[in-house]
């Protein structure tokens, strides 16, 4: 009695095994093929996987004579040419943000109408005010990582932009 019951027991084990067994590759299987149906799109290919998660800007460094130049041509500016292109970037980089649109009523780069009041003022003050802002002006434009000299090269080369 006892061992039949056993086997009993054995044999329905083995039977809900196969059963869940076959529940469990069905579903996987279903999930597979609908997790390739969504996957396909977006290759695995190695090279695609490279193309999507590649760095967004990459330093060409593939052209030795060129980067020779721009060696040659940094160092040969004077020192007036120099500061000026420091500021055009802080200018471009920092600075545009409300000034090339004239936000919160910034004035805008190049106007030189909207300027002139301000160039009155004499440009310590210009400095001064850029430096340590000035009503809706952020301090150094918010970019506290700006030295004072950069602050007055931007400065200098939104006066620039006037003339
Ligand atoms: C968040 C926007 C914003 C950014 C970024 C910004 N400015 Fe301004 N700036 C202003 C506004 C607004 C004014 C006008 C303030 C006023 O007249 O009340 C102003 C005014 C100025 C003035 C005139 C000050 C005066 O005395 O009339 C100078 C100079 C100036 N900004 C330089 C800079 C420089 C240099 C940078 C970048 C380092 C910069 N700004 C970045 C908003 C900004």
């Amino acid at each position: 009695m006892a061992s039949q019951n056993t086997g009993k027991f054995f044999v329905g084990s083995i039977i809900i095994f196969i059963i869940v067994f076959g529940l469990v590759n069905v579903i996987l299987s279903t999930m597979l093929s609908v997790a390739k149906g969504t996957v396909t799109p977006e290759s695995m290919a190695n090279e695609d996987v490279v193309e999507r998660i590649k760095p967004v800007a990459k330093i060409n460094i593939g052209e030795p004579p060129v980067v020779e130049v721009a060696v040659v041509a940094v160092a040969a500016p004077t020192a007036a040419g120099s500061s000026d292109d420091a500021g055009a970037k802080i200018v471009k980089s920092t600075c545009a943000l409300c000034h090339r649109t004239g936000m919160m009523s910034s004035p805008k780069l190049g106007d030189a109408d909207g300027w002139a009041p301000r160039i009155e003022q004499g440009v310590d003050k210009l400095y001064a005010n850029a430096i340590n802002g000035f009503n809706m002006m952020p301090a150094r434009g918010g970019n506290p990582d700006l030295s004072d000299d950069d602050v007055k090269a931007a400065v200098d080369h939104m006066i620039s932009l006037t003339k």
